[in-house]
């Protein structure tokens, strides 16, 4: 049994809290962008039991996997995790103070911010829906076309995206959070040294790393727990490895936890009418201009060539408009769904699948209509709402709940000339005609 509010969580919250001059900088009841109030997602963070340091691999995660995922020298001890706790809550990372990380991450929405996409600050639109935080940590590679490796160097690039945080220089930065007493002893305790963006980042990650949720009435169900899942949730298991192909690009199992391939696909979201060809003529072009990492950071979030996905890291062709295979452990509180965030509820995405994508010239040749009948449809999206953790079971519940009434009013991508198109797509694949 874990203590309620381990020693982290006390640090963290004393060193947002107690602070006297973060406390007349940074309102904390107040909320952004229709985020959660930081003091609210506190209090939501302190219910979640999180350990006070990520130095143990977590329940579900072999220790030598959980051992080699740790940056040398970035180990998560706990004095780390409190002041990257603190930082991730804390908007004076951002230009002008009123967007943190938790404001596009937030503890009460499943850690992301429920929105088709992200909205930084000045209230700039990006292009892509934001992930969720929870077992970040685990991902071979970062954001939705990997353009970044660990949660450690992630960290560092929406401070200074123009349209996230908007800080323009690491300097900028630094300064303001050295100007915090509490923060000099926090990185002293850290780090044994000042300040400086490289711990910041790494503080950050640690804190990540205490952000796994992997113990899921699916797991309680593979442990041995015959009454984990229900009976439609056992069928749609059975769907989601067999008839649906699911498992192909999202494989769930012990060696496999996350149910992601860590690959890429061009699956078919959002492709229709795109002039692939002509997008990937300006990404050449601009990134021959210029490309470092801000510049990459900026046209994946900023620009129309942002859906080209993974093409704009690797140039390479079969990447175009491919994206990172997304986690599936808690999707049922992170709607909505895919790179754009154009499907807003789960039956939409199994819906999206059941009818083979969105044809495009670049679409993987794993994605075929399935065939799937209403009733397991309903199956398959039960079991992918039993993947999520159970500390956060009340809120799956509830969006469970929320999207079954969408769901019951509009099926916007649910086909019903399906059996027409499947012939068109025999003819096409068989036969070879357009
Ligand atoms: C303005 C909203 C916004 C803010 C602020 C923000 N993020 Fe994000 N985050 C996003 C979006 C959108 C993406 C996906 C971008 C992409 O893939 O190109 C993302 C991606 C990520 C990912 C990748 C997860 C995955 O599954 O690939 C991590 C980790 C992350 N953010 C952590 C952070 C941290 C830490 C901070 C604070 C330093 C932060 N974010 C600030 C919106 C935001
Ligand atoms: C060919 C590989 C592939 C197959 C097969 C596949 N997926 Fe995916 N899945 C992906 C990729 C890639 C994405 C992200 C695509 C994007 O955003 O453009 C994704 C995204 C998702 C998401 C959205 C997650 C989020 O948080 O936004 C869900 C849910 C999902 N898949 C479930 C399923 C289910 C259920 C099946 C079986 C019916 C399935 N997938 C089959 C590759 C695949």
């Amino acid at each position: 049994m874990q203590p309620r509010f381990p020693p982290a969580a006390r640090a963290a919250l004393a060193l947002v809290l107690a602070a006297p001059a973060l406390a007349a900088q940074v309102d904390l009841g107040a909320s952004q962008h229709g985020a959660a109030s930081m003091k609210d997602q506190l209090a939501a963070l302190a219910k979640l039991a999180l350990p006070a340091d990520g130095l143990v691999a977590p329940r579900g995660i072999d220790a030598r996997v959980w051992t080699a995922s740790i940056v040398p020298g970035q180990e998560p001890t706990a004095a780390r995790v409190a002041l990257g706790r603190a930082l991730y809550f804390d908007p004076r990372l951002s230009k002008d103070g009123t967007v943190a990380c938790a404001t596009c991450h937030d503890v009460t929405r499943g850690f992301t911010d429920n929105r088709p996409v992200s909205e930084g600050i000045g209230g700039k639109l990006g292009r892509r829906n934001a992930p969720t935080t929870l077992n970040a940590a685990l991902l071979t590679e970062q954001f939705w076309d990997g353009r970044a490796t660990t949660v450690e160097h992630q960290a560092g690039m929406p401070i200074l995206n123009p349209i996230e945080m908007g800080a323009q220089t690491e300097d900028e930065v630094v300064q303001r959070i050295a100007g915090a007493p509490e923060y000099r002893d926090g990185f002293q305790q850290a780090y044994g040294r000042a300040p400086n963006y490289a711990d910041l980042r790494a503080a950050i990650g640690a804190f990540e790393r205490t952000l796994i949720f992997l113990d899921a009435p699916f797991d309680r169900f593979l442990a041995g727990d015959p009454t984990a899942l229900g009976t439609a949730e056992r069928r749609g298991r059975e769907l989601f490895d067999g008839k649906a192909r699911c498992a192909s690009c999202h494989p769930l199992n012990g060696a496999s936890p996350l149910g992601t391939d860590n690959a890429y696909h061009n699956i078919g979201v959002a492709a229709r009418d795109k002039d692939f060809e002509g997008l990937a003529r300006s990404a050449q072009a601009a990134l021959q201009q210029d490309d470092s990492e801000h510049a990459l950071d900026q046209l994946a979030l900023a620009t129309d060539m942002s859906e080209l996905g993974r093409f704009v890291v690797t140039k390479n062709r079969a990447d175009i408009g491919a994206f990172k295979t997304e986690q599936l452990r808690n999707v049922g509180i992170s709607a909505p769904y895919m790179h754009d965030g154009s499907l807003q509820t789960l039956w939409d995405v199994v819906d999206h699948y059941n009818k083979g994508g969105e044809d495009n010239a670049f679409l993987d040749g794993g994605i075929e209509a399935l065939a799937l009948t209403d009733a397991e449809v309903d199956d398959l999206v039960a079991f992918l709402f039993a993947l999520t953790d159970v500390r956060l079971a009340e809120p799956n519940q509830r969006a469970q709940a929320k999207q079954k009434e969408q769901a019951a009013k509009t099926r916007p991508i649910k086909d019903p000339a399906l059996a027409e198109r499947r012939v068109l797509g025999f003819e096409r694949r068989v036969l070879g005609t357009k």
